[in-house]
């Protein structure tokens, strides 16, 4: 019987495309389970770091916390990066915050459209979620290995192509700007923004992520209600931490910082506006 990592192997051979762009090593699948599988057994067998695994459908595509990421054949970009980052641990988690940001603002340069990161890992315009992102690294010592970088963007799904259970909360390029787009267009644009971006976030890690980090979020001044095992706690969310974890302040006073936990967006809070003005400095 074939377990999940043999599929994979058979997975990884099936018939693809493979080319360079923008001198980057691309695989281009018709379909499999999932791209990060594919790109996490690529980078075990020693691909090199940027190469990307893309692929028209995702049969069993994964999100963050076991959840599903179900998009139509040929209607979203469905990639996974291998990434082979010199970084300390710490900044690890940093890297998902810095593709959200090459995300923003890929859509904003290719459609002129406005999206805003929802801490952590969430793109969203007009508070309906547009893309994900599923970071999975590999540890060997104090050092990163390879991170696995996912990214799901809903491109050109109809209302009737976003899964059922979603459909009140995600959305699509096509559906907020009544358009198609070419996926290739948006690739070759997140490319360009990544290699940029990455370049300098290696150079200078927290310092250089937070202000795009923050120019770009739509979660700070915002009350959040935050999904920690079966507690939900409600505060204001009001900054990130040098860790890339989410500051939460309570209504007592208190202020806690969240590292990966779910979370919903609620009403902006106007009169903190100055207290997030100043951190924005
Ligand atoms: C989330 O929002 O929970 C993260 C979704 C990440 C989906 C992408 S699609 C390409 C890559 N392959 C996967 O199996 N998942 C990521």
């Amino acid at each position: 019987m074939l377990n999940i990592k043999d599929n994979v192997i058979e997975e990884v051979s099936l018939p693809r495309r493979q080319f360079k762009m923008l001198e980057k090593e691309l695989f281009l699948y018709r379909e499999v389970s999932s791209t990060n599988s594919i790109a996490q057994h690529m980078a075990r067998s020693g691909a090199v770091e940027g190469t990307i695994v893309l692929s028209s459908l995702q049969t069993s595509g994964m999100g963050r916390m076991k959840r599903q990421w179900a998009c139509p054949a040929g209607q979203g970009i469905l990639m996974s990066i291998v990434l082979r980052p010199e970084i300390d641990v710490q900044l690890v988690p940093q890297l998902t915050l810095l593709c959200g940001v090459v995300v923003a603002e890929t859509i904003r340069q290719t459609t002129g459209c406005e999206a805003g990161i929802k801490w952590p890992n969430d793109i969203v315009i007009g508070g309906k979620k547009v893309c994900g992102i599923l970071a999975q690294s590999s540890f060997t010592g104090p050092a990163p290995l390879h991170v696995i970088m996912g990214i799901g963007i809903n491109v050109n799904q109809t209302y009737d192509q976003l899964p059922l259970d979603c459909r009140k909360t995600s959305t699509s390029l096509k559906l907020e700007l009544g358009q198609r787009f070419s996926r290739l267009r948006v690739l070759e644009q997140f490319i360009i923004l990544w290699d940029k971006n990455f370049k300098s976030f290696l150079k200078g890690g927290h310092s250089y992520l937070r202000p795009k980090w923050i120019a770009n979020n739509v979660t700070l001044g915002r009350e959040v209600t935050i999904n920690k095992g079966n507690e939900l706690r409600q505060g204001l969310a009001v900054d990130i931490s040098e860790r890339g974890g989410l500051i939460v302040s309570f209504a007592d006073g208190s202020t806690e910082e969240f590292l990966a936990e779910d979370l919903s967006l609620g009403k902006a809070h106007y009169g903190q506006k100055s207290r997030i003005k100043a951190l924005k400095k």
